[in-house]
């Protein structure tokens, strides 16, 4: 029995206790507003101030609609729909997005008095947007994202009132959105062995968040801090007895391609033995650091490695992972 084991066991009486004051908890009431609040979306602002001389320029989207019915009309059947329901002027309606509107309907639609997404720049239309998204979980990294610091905005992936997709206001469905600017990606679900992504079978979105991760390429991790990978190859997570160093540590891509690939299991090599053979080379026993080569010869039997090295991800009964 691993040390491990025996904490869990220890302590798993007190997880349980303190799970169950926990429900008790959201049961009165207590936790759940807050809940609430954080989850729904950073779209409400701090709590409704006192109307000031700003606000008194919020004529509300029902006055927008007399002049512009078509795109209100539009819009109701969106999402953003339910920023009516705010207090705040400044994140209510159309003016949540346009800004407050009174000069514009005064001067009879002076497009000089409201705020056109279209004459400003993509870092600015994003920083419009990140005012109510900014906080969401989802989006929390987009300042530090390859797409941000690569001129792209929201605007290139999303429309408010001219989504083509049902579903997130998106301009464009996956991949095709993301193969408009990614050719080499195209080409890589294309090879013979690929995710299915083309065939709807999984998604870019489900290994990257286009709006950024913190981590390198834009990848998911799990909740864990795992790599995005696991979530769905469970079983070569591990933990084992016998770890398969590489895997732990340089990751699933030092020998796999993750998009796609001319060799079969995604492999980046055609021959496994070449590809087992780029770390374990004979004389690495004598140069530091490197990992040990196979003392078996190399004649034809040995070449398919993972006939006999079988559980090559990582093993609880065979530190050559044979079973
Ligand atoms: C979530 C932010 C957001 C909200 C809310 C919003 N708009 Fe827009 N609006 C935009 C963006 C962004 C554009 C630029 C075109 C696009 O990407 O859809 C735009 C464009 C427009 C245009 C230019 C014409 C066009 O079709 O592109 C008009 C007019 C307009 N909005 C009016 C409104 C009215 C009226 C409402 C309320 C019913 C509203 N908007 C709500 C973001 C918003
Ligand atoms: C009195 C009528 C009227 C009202 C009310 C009105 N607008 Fe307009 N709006 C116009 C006219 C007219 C234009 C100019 C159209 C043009 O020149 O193409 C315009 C243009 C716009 C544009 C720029 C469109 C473009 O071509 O880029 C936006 C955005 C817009 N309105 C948003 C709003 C919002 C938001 C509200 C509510 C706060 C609102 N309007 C209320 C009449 C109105
Ligand atoms: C490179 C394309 C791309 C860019 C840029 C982008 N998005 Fe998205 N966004 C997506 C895709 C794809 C989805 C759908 C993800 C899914 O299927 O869950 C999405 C989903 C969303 C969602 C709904 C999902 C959720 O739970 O958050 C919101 C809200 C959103 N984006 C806001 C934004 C905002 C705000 C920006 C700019 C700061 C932005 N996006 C920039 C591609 C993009
Ligand atoms: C005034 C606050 C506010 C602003 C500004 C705003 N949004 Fe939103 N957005 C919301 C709210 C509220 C929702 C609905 C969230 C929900 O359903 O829980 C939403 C929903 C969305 C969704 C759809 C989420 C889904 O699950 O389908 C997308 C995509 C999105 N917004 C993108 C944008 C983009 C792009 C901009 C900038 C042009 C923007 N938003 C500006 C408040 C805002
Ligand atoms: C408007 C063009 C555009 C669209 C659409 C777009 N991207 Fe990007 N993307 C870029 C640019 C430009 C970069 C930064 C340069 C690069 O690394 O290719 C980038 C970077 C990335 C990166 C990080 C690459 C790295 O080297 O760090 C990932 C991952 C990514 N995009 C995924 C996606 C996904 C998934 C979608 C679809 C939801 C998408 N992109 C849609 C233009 C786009
Ligand atoms: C199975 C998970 C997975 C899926 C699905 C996936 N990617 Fe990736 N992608 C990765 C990983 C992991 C990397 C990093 C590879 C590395 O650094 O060796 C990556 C790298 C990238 C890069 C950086 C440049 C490159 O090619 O290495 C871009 C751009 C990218 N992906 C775009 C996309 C797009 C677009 C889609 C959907 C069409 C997509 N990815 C689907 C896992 C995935
Ligand atoms: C959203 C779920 C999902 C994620 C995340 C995911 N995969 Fe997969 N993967 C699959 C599915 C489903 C298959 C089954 C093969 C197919 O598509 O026909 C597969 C197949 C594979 C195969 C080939 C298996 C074979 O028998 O040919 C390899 C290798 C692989 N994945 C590696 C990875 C790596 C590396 C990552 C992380 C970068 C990853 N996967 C992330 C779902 C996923
Ligand atoms: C040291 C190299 C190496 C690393 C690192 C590695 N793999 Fe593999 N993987 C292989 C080899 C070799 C095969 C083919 C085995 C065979 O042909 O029997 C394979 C096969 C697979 C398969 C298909 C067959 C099966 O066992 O299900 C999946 C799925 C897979 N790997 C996922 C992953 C994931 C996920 C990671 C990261 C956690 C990863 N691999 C890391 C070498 C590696
Ligand atoms: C990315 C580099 C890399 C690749 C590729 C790789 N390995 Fe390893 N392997 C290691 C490292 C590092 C260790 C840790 C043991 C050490 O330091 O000697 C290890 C350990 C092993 C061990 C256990 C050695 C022992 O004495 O406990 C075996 C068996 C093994 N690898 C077989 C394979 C096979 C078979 C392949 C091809 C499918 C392969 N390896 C691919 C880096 C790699
Ligand atoms: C016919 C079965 C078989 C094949 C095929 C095979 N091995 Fe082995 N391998 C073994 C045996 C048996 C051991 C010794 C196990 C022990 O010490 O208990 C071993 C041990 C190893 C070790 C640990 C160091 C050592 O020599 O004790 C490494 C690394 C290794 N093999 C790599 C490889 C590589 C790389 C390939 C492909 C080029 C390969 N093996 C092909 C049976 C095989």
């Amino acid at each position: 029995m691993t040390p491990n084991f025996q904490v869990t066991r220890v302590f798993l009486p007190w997880v349980l206790c303190l799970l169950i004051f926990g429900i008790v908890g959201t049961a009165r009431g207590e936790v759940r507003p807050q809940a609430a609040a954080t989850s729904t979306q950073s779209a409400n602002p701090p709590a409704a101030n006192a109307p000031s001389s700003a606000t008194s320029k919020y004529v509300g989207a029902e006055t927008c609609k007399t002049c512009h019915e078509e795109i209100y009309n539009g819009w109701e059947k969106t999402p953003h729909w339910k920023t009516t329901q705010n207090k705040e002027p400044s994140h209510q309606g159309c003016e949540g997005c346009h800004g407050p509107g009174a000069d514009h309907v005064a001067g009879g639609g002076d497009k000089t008095k409201i705020y056109v997404f279209e004459n400003h720049s993509r870092q600015q239309t994003s920083a419009r947007c990140l005012t109510c998204h900014g906080e969401g979980r989802e989006q929390s990294h987009f300042a530090e994202s390859a797409h941000a610091s690569s001129d792209v905005g929201c605007l290139d992936c999303h429309s408010p009132h001219h989504a083509k997709e049902s579903q997130h206001l998106l301009v464009q469905s996956q991949p095709q959105l993301c193969y408009g600017c990614h050719v080499s990606a195209k080409a890589d679900f294309a090879k013979p062995f690929h995710h299915r992504v083309n065939e709807g079978l999984i998604q870019c979105n489900d290994c990257h968040n286009p709006h950024g991760t913190g981590l390198i390429r834009q990848v998911r991790a799990l909740p864990s801090g795992d790599f995005v990978c696991y979530k769905c190859h469970v079983d070569k997570q591990g933990p084992f007895v016998y770890e398969h160093v590489p895997v732990k540590t340089e990751g699933c891509s030092s020998c796999h391609t993750p998009h796609g690939s001319t060799n079969p299991r995604l492999l980046k090599v055609s021959l496994v033995n070449m590809l087992c053979l780029q770390c374990h080379t004979f004389n690495s026993n004598l140069t530091a650091g490197g990992p040990i080569g196979p003392a078996h010869n190399q004649s034809a039997k040995y070449q398919a490695c993972t006939m006999c090295h079988n559980q090559i991800h990582g093993s609880n009964f065979s530190s050559v992972f044979f079973k």
